[in-house]
């Protein structure tokens, strides 16, 4: 019996033990918002609404390399990006792949099926590469099951829209999503292929910007004031 009580008593502080390992891993919230990597690439599938219509699906791709101060965000067939449409670039196909290129300096805007480019802003309208920082001061709103995954959700308050940002405890991106206030529906949604996310270097031919990127927009991009 006393074998069998120090077995038992065993048994249970052990599990106790993994109760209290799984509420420290899985249950308790971050304390902190978390930051980027400095260097990942992952794809993923985006939605666009106006109020509550649908305005385009589409496939997309983020290769993010703050460390050398460049990104390159690709938004593909179908999509209706904001800073693609509206430059005033003559296109075939204005719905058609559409990649941001920046570097230290400009963001230009590459249809690469059709080679046309422009410059379409910098610095001074605030196109620069994402701080990693980003999410610094958002607010924790508990998990959500992305996809059959656990995330941890975030909430940064801007001053017309409400940016969410969704990852699993270990750092991989489930969900960004854009909420402009007063409107019942996200305006855009961004769901990431979790498998898909890597933190390896990515190779600098990925943000090669091409020669015939040599002039501005038509119609640059300007922030709303
Ligand atoms: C950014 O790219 C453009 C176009 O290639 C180039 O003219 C500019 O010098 C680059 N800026 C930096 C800081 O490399
Ligand atoms: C868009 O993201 C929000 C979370 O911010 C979520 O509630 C909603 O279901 C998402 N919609 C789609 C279609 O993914
Ligand atoms: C969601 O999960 C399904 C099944 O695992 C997968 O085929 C699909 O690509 C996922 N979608 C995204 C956006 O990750």
């Amino acid at each position: 019996m006393a074998a069998f009580g120090i077995t038992y008593a065993t048994l249970i502080s052990f599990l106790m033990g993994l109760m209290t390992l799984t509420q420290i891993i899985g249950l308790s919230p971050p304390d902190q918002p978390p930051s980027w990597p400095s260097t990942f690439s992952v794809s993923f599938h985006e939605e666009q609404w106006v109020w509550i219509i649908p305005l385009a699906r589409n496939a997309g791709a983020w290769h993010y390399d703050f460390s050398n101060k460049r990104a390159r965000f690709d938004h593909l067939q179908g999509q209706m990006d904001n800073f693609c449409h509206g430059r005033g670039l003559e296109l075939k196909d204005l719905r058609g792949d559409c990649h941001l290129l920046f570097n230290t300096t400009d963001m230009y805007v590459h249809y690469p099926r059709e080679e046309k480019c422009c410059r379409a802003c910098g610095v001074a309208e605030g196109c620069t590469v994402l701080k990693p920082t980003w999410m610094a001061g958002a607010t924790y709103l508990g998990t959500e099951n992305i996809n059959g995954t656990v995330c941890h959700g975030w909430e940064a308050d801007g001053a017309a829209a409400r940016d969410r940002w969704y990852q699993t405890a270990d750092g991989t991106p489930c969900r960004y999503s854009e909420t402009i206030k007063f409107w019942p529906h996200p305006s855009h949604n961004i769901t990431f292929n979790m498998r898909s996310f890597s933190r390896d270097p990515i190779p600098t031919s990925v943000f090669n910007i091409p020669a015939y990127c040599n002039t501005r927009c038509p119609i640059p991009w300007r922030p709303i004031a």
